[in-house]
């Protein structure tokens, strides 16, 4: 058994997979990476270029500067989080706006988009003790992860949880609007040609619509010691 593990979390939006993926992290003291985080980045930077809005994508003007977006994820000890950077700028908190959220499916399922991002994923991963969540992390970054984890929860409970974090952000959005989005956007993460939403055969279910981070994390703890025990 390898010494640092690689741990791939994938899973519909707003399952908390975030919270999850970074608990565990600390608790191992790995690398957390938010994968949604970068597709997040490239879309706010189409948006800002105006290569997509409500007429479309315009994706000749994505592919020729795909290469000038540069993401980096710098910690922040205040927050104790990392934080997401796009050409030297925090963006952590503009990424998850709504109008991030509602195009952030379209700038996914850009091919080119999608290699570019895996490529960089593959490249944070290569030293391995890390933990990254995403959509396609046990089936295309990672296939040889150590533990895969799909994470699944009720559509109500997951934008309950996106109402709440937004509120407590000082985002007061209409909870059927998250709800709306939450939808929409698994209906076009397990529809898309590319790289589709999917447990892989191997990755455990774990439903939290009933159980907190601290139960979730004994669950996890235990997974990690049977998979060090070789079982
Ligand atoms: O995890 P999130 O909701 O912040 O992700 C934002 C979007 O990015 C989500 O709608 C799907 C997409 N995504 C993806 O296609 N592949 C990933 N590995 C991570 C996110």
């Amino acid at each position: 058994m390898k010494n640092k593990l690689i741990i791939a979390i994938d899973g519909y939006s707003s399952c908390g997979k975030s919270t999850f993926a970074r608990a565990i992290a600390e608790e191992l003291n790995y690398i957390y990476i938010d994968s949604g985080a970068m597709y997040r980045t490239v879309t706010l930077y189409c948006m800002r270029r105006n290569f997509i809005g409500n007429g479309g994508v315009n994706t000749e003007g994505i592919l020729s500067e795909l290469n000038d977006i540069n993401i980096d994820f710098v910690y922040n000890s205040d927050t104790n989080i990392y934080e997401t950077f796009l050409n030297s700028e925090n963006v952590e908190t503009e990424i998850r706006s709504m109008e991030v959220s509602a195009h952030v499916s379209r700038i996914s399922q850009v091919p080119e988009v999608r290699s570019r991002l895996v490529e960089l994923q593959r490249e944070i991963g290569a030293s391995r003790g890390i933990v990254m969540d995403g959509r396609d992390i046990g089936t295309v970054v990672f296939p040889d992860a150590d533990i895969k984890i799909f994470m699944t929860a009720t559509a109500d409970i997951r934008a309950k949880r996106r109402f709440d974090e937004l509120k407590e952000k000082g985002i007061l959005i209409d909870f059927e609007e998250i709800k709306r989005n939450i939808i929409a956007r698994d209906i076009a993460d397990e529809n898309r040609d590319i790289s589709p939403l999917r447990r892989a055969d191997d990755a455990v279910i774990l439903d939290n619509s009933r159980m907190n981070v601290g139960e979730q994390m004994s669950w996890v703890k235990k997974l990690i010691e049977k998979k060090r025990d070789g079982c």
